[in-house]
């Protein structure tokens, strides 16, 4: 059995050599290999590979998913730097603010299909697997054009951005749970089990992003601090500092939102901690990580199998970048 360091050392070990872009064309390959070699937690496929290593051991197939569901995430993470006007991505300029709109679009198109190769290569259940991977694809978009979408809407009620995460965010962590466990060869009612642990870590997990998007340090962090403020995005914090709020404070945001201003994002941190929104935040991770770590309960797997999924999720719920 390995540990989470030792499985995200591997991984990293043999993932850049296994997903190896040809050289030509540059303009498209380039800006592929650029945002790979910029490194990333890689969680995703951790969990596949402990997922799996939680029935049996890690075999072939797991690596496969595990490559699959890392650059189908890279991919997201391309377009989604374009759709969120972002300018930097693990410490480095986003792929379209260095090689521009264009190559950002195709070089992530490409991608997304690259990572349906390695998964092509899945010889254990793979009708099951290419269903769940392509039903999470397909709700990645939909919550992806939600978070889209509420920039725009006034009314977002927090039940409707929990939906939201939980399609743009927490599905792909769950699936990459599943998928190893399936190919591990658990029954269908532990991958379910496993698939509600990661639904829950990764509602914690996009909650702990959008704090850290308000809080971290750009530097820990490598993405723009306060972006999500600049963009209106309806997150956790302005949902519940809106909920919070006096009819001064509220008045005040509503000005914020229309504005571009350079003092918007300390304005608007101040109205989030004035109305404890911050606290709140906090109060959620910790609801949705009990949450998931209930749901680890019910797998029915030895207690010191899950050991490394403990692991993960407390690095993942404590973490600052
Ligand atoms: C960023 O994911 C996108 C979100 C879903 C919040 P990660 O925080 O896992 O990004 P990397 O891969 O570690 O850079
Ligand atoms: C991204 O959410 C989710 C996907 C990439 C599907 P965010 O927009 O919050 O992610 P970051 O903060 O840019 O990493
Ligand atoms: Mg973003
Ligand atoms: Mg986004
Ligand atoms: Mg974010």
């Amino acid at each position: 059995m390995h540990s989470f360091t030792q499985l995200t050392a591997l991984f990293e070990e043999r993932f850049i050599h296994e997903a190896p872009f040809p050289g030509a064309p540059n303009n498209l390959y380039a800006p592929c290999t650029y945002l790979l070699q910029l490194g990333g937690k890689r969680v995703r496929p951790v969990l596949c590979l402990m997922g799996n290593e939680l029935f049996g051991d890690i075999g072939p197939d797991a690596w496969h998913a595990g490559y699959a569901i890392e650059l189908f995430h890279n991919f997201t993470l391309i377009h989604d730097d374009i759709m969120d006007k972002a300018p930097l991505r693990r410490g480095q300029p986003t792929v379209h603010e260095k090689y521009g709109l264009t190559a950002g679009i195709l070089c992530g198109d490409v991608m997304n299909i690259y990572a349906y190769e390695q998964l092509a290569k899945v010889r254990t259940s793979l009708g099951q697997i290419l269903h769940l991977f392509n039903k999470t694809a397909i709700e990645v978009c939909e919550g992806q054009q939600l978070d889209m979408d509420f920039e725009q809407r006034g009314d977002v009620h927090i039940d409707e951005y929990i939906q939201m995460i939980t399609l743009k965010t927490s599905v792909l962590l769950a699936c990459a749970l599943k998928m190893g466990a399936l190919i591990g060869g658990a029954t269908e009612g532990n991958a379910d089990k496993l698939y509600e642990f990661g639904k829950n870590l990764g509602i914690a997990f996009q909650l702990q992003d959008d704090y850290l998007d308000a809080y971290g340090a750009t530097d820990k962090l490598g993405k723009q601090n306060g972006g999500d403020i600049k963009a209106n995005k309806k997150t956790y914090l302005l949902l519940k500092a809106m909920e919070n709020a006096n009819r001064e404070q509220r008045a005040a945001m509503e000005q914020l939102l229309l504005t571009d201003g350079a003092g918007k994002v300390a304005d608007m941190l101040q109205l989030f901690s004035d109305t404890r929104a911050d606290l709140a935040c906090r109060d959620a991770v910790a609801l949705y990580s009990r949450r998931a770590f209930d749901s680890l309960e019910d797998v029915a797997a030895l207690r010191k199998r899950k050991e490394p999924l403990h692991e993960l999720a407390s690095y993942l719920l404590m973490r600052d970048s």
